[in-house]
Parts: C-alpha cells; structure tokens; sequence
C-alpha cells in the first residue's frame, strides 16, 4: 500500500519550503503546501521483466464497526480483490486489479481508492504532509477511473474519531486549502462531489483517498418508502450472510419486519422470505420495498402479533429467522419481556429443528438468559456500532 508506513519523507523537503515557527497554523500550512513539489510519477521500470505486470490500486472498504471479518469474506470472495484483505476498525483493506467490481458488494457502506495511508498521524502539520506529500491524488483519481468526473471542484468527507487535533470540521477545512493550493481545485460544500476526498482518522492511523462510485454503496434501489427505525441495508446484508453460513439455502422469515430491509436483501440475494410485523403502516411499507425486488412478494407479508404462538405456528417452514428486535426506542413496544420470552421459545424451537435465528438486538442478555441454559443451542455474540448505540448480534445455531 502506498505511504503504508511512517514516518514521513517529510524531513528533505521541508528543508527547502519557507521555515515557520510552530506551529504552522491553517495560513501556514497552505503556504507550505504551495512550496511543495507536486508528486512525480514513477518512470518506466528498467532492466527485463518478461512477466506481465497487472496494476493494482489499493482499495479502502468503508464498514459498520464490528462487521469488518464479515465484508472481508465478502470481498474475498469477489472477483475484484487481487491482493491480501487487512482489516482495522471500521475499514477493510485491500488491492484490485478492476475498481468496478466493488460495486457489487452488499455489506459495504463505501468504497475509496486509497491514495495514501499512516500509522503516525499525530497533529494537523501530520495530515497535511500526508495530504500533499503522499497522496498523489491526480493518480488516484485516475486508478478510481474519474478523471472524467475532474471540472475543477472536489468536496472532503470526513470520518474522525479519537482524533485529539481538530474536529470533523476543522480537518475538512485544513486538508481542503492544502488540496486547493496544490492542486489548484476548488473546495465545495457540496455532500459529495463528483470528485470526493475521503478523510478516514482513527487515533492516529490516517487514510486519504478518492470515492470510488457517485452513489454510496449502501443505497438501493428497493428503498422505495423510508419508515423510521429502518435498518442500515448493509447491516441487513450482514445478518443474511451470517445465517447463510453454510447449512444450504435457507427459508427466511423475518417476524418484526418493519420496512422489510432485512428481507429484501435477502431476496436480492434469491432467498424465499416472509415476513411479519404488528404495525400496518410498516406492512404497507414493506409490501412495496419487497415488491421492489420481487413483485410477486408481496403477499409474503402479513399484519400479525409476532408475540402470538399462532403467528410462530404459521411459520415453522421457516429455517431461518432474521430480525432486527424492536428496540422500544423509536417504534413503542407493549411488554419486552413478553417480546423477549416469545423469541427466545421460538428460537429454541426453531434451532432444534436445525435452524438458525440471527437476532440483532440491544437487550441481548433477555434473550441469552434463557438460551443460554439450552443445551440443544450453541450462540455466538457480535457487538457492533450503529446509530451512536452499540447492539448485539446473537447468532442461534444447533449445538452440533
Ligand atoms: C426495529 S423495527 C424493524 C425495522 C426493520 N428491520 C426495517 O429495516 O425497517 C421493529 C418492528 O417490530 C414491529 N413490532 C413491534 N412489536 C411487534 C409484535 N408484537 N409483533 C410484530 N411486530 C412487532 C414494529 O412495528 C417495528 O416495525
């Protein structure tokens, strides 16, 4: 990977820009970017290599946290992934051959061309050496097969955390006058640009690089009514795969359905699924995003009390069931526990029928008190990031 490691070649140049006290600040650091020499391509290779050489760019995945080994797999499993996969909080990292066989993954919030990447980031002045010193982004955004989309304009996306130095804002402004006094682009405030710049910071590992796609992965198309407490589409990609671990193709029934997120996904992907839920306006909602997939899924979605042994009985064909649990946040629930108690039986059910029930959920001790006694049952727990709250995947499979 480019500029994989620190610290940077910095030091040489430096010597020839204009000297400043510290610290720089913003007016200083866009004066030293000026002085900069722009970044050079590498020449022809000398000496006789016979082989064929394929060029990879290196390519940064965009993930929930706690989700990262399940797009690695995804990834590795395309046809686009020509190198190793490395995964860090948030990010999954590899190298393609052809960019634009990323676009069809499904658990991947966003794609980027990696243009340049530190373990040593420590303070603004660090970023800014990354930004114009490192990254050749005229090159990235060739490799990210953009130069069309280049008139001139760019826009930053930020994602920032533990970052001692600056906010969100102040990073985007500082790395956006360096970009501009290199390159001579104009920032804008658009969301995103044809030309997107994407700042990635986690403590002081630091990524610079090019958007990949107009759209974010995770739209789709099936989104066709937007019901509040909807589920991240990726996440919901993520759950299907995690239940389609290897015991053939299951039937899926997801019994708090809202706005069907999780089953259109799994339809997408050519899984039979039905789905339940208590409110009919997320009935409605999830009758047309279903369709949106699969027309003729439509009836596959009734208005029912999930809580009721008649709606479990309905479903026993089932072999999988995914769902996201109320949370009693934003969509009021009458009584958790009862809530709770019903999942846990019908997955206790479920299981010892040999199936698999995949539960996101942030009360997962109301169901693991319960399961976790059932010897019948073997779970395992993911907790991952979502919306500023941290809820746990319990994935219910046959003990053997
Ligand atoms: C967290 S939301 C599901 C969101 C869904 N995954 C999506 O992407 O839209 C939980 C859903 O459970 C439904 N629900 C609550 N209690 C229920 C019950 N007893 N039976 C069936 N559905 C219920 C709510 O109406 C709500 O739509």
């Amino acid at each position: 990977m480019p500029g994989a490691a620190g610290p940077f070649p910095a030091a040489a140049q430096l010597d020839k820009a204009p000297v400043q006290a510290e610290p720089l600040g913003l007016a200083g650091l866009q004066r030293l970017a000026k002085h900069l020499p722009r970044p050079t391509r590498a020449g022809p290779r000398c000496g006789t290599d016979y082989r064929e050489e394929v060029e990879t760019s290196s390519v940064c995945a965009f993930v929930t946290r706690g989700l990262e080994d399940i797009a690695a797999a995804e990834i590795g499993e395309t046809s686009a992934a020509a190198g190793g996969i490395e995964t860090r909080p948030k990010v999954v990292l590899t190298q393609a051959s052809d960019v634009r066989g990323f676009r069809r993954l499904r658990t991947v919030d966003d794609v980027a061309v990696v243009s340049a990447s530190s373990p040593s980031v420590h303070d603004l002045q660090d970023l800014i050496s990354l930004v114009t010193e490192q990254a050749d982004l005229e090159k990235t955004i060739e490799q990210a097969l953009r130069t069309d989309r280049l008139d001139g304009a760019f826009s930053i996306t930020v994602s920032a955390a533990h970052v001692p130095y600056g906010t969100s804002g102040v990073i985007e402004e500082a790395v956006a006058s360096a970009i501009s006094a290199r390159y001579e682009w104009r920032h804008t405030e658009l969301q995103r640009a044809p030309i997107d710049i994407r700042v990635f910071i986690d403590g002081t590992w630091a990524l610079i690089g090019v958007r990949l796609f107009d759209e974010p992965l995770s739209r789709r198309t099936y989104r066709v009514v937007n019901l509040r407490g909807a589920l991240r589409p990726t996440v919901a990609a993520a759950l299907v795969r995690i239940a389609n671990q290897g015991r053939g193709r299951p039937r899926i029934w997801d019994p708090f359905c809202g706005s069907a997120t999780i089953l259109s996904e799994a339809a997408e992907q050519g899984y039979e699924v039905w789905g339940t839920d208590i409110d009919p306006e997320a009935v409605e909602a999830a009758r047309e995003n279903l369709a949106a997939v699969k027309r003729e899924y439509w009836n596959r979605i009734e208005c029912a009390d999930s809580t009721s042994p008649k709606t479990w009985k309905k479903h026993q064909s089932a072999t999988a069931l995914v769902t996201n649990l109320p949370w009693g946040k934003q969509v009021a629930i009458k009584s958790k526990q009862g809530l709770y108690d019903s999942v846990s039986a019908g997955t206790a059910e479920l299981v010892r029928r040999g199936g698999t029930s995949v539960l996101l959920t942030t009360e997962p001790k109301l169901i693991m008190q319960r399961l976790k006694r059932d010897d019948a049952v073997r779970i395992e727990e993911r907790r991952i990031g979502l919306l500023g709250q941290t809820p746990t995947i319990l994935a219910v499979q046959p003990a053997k």
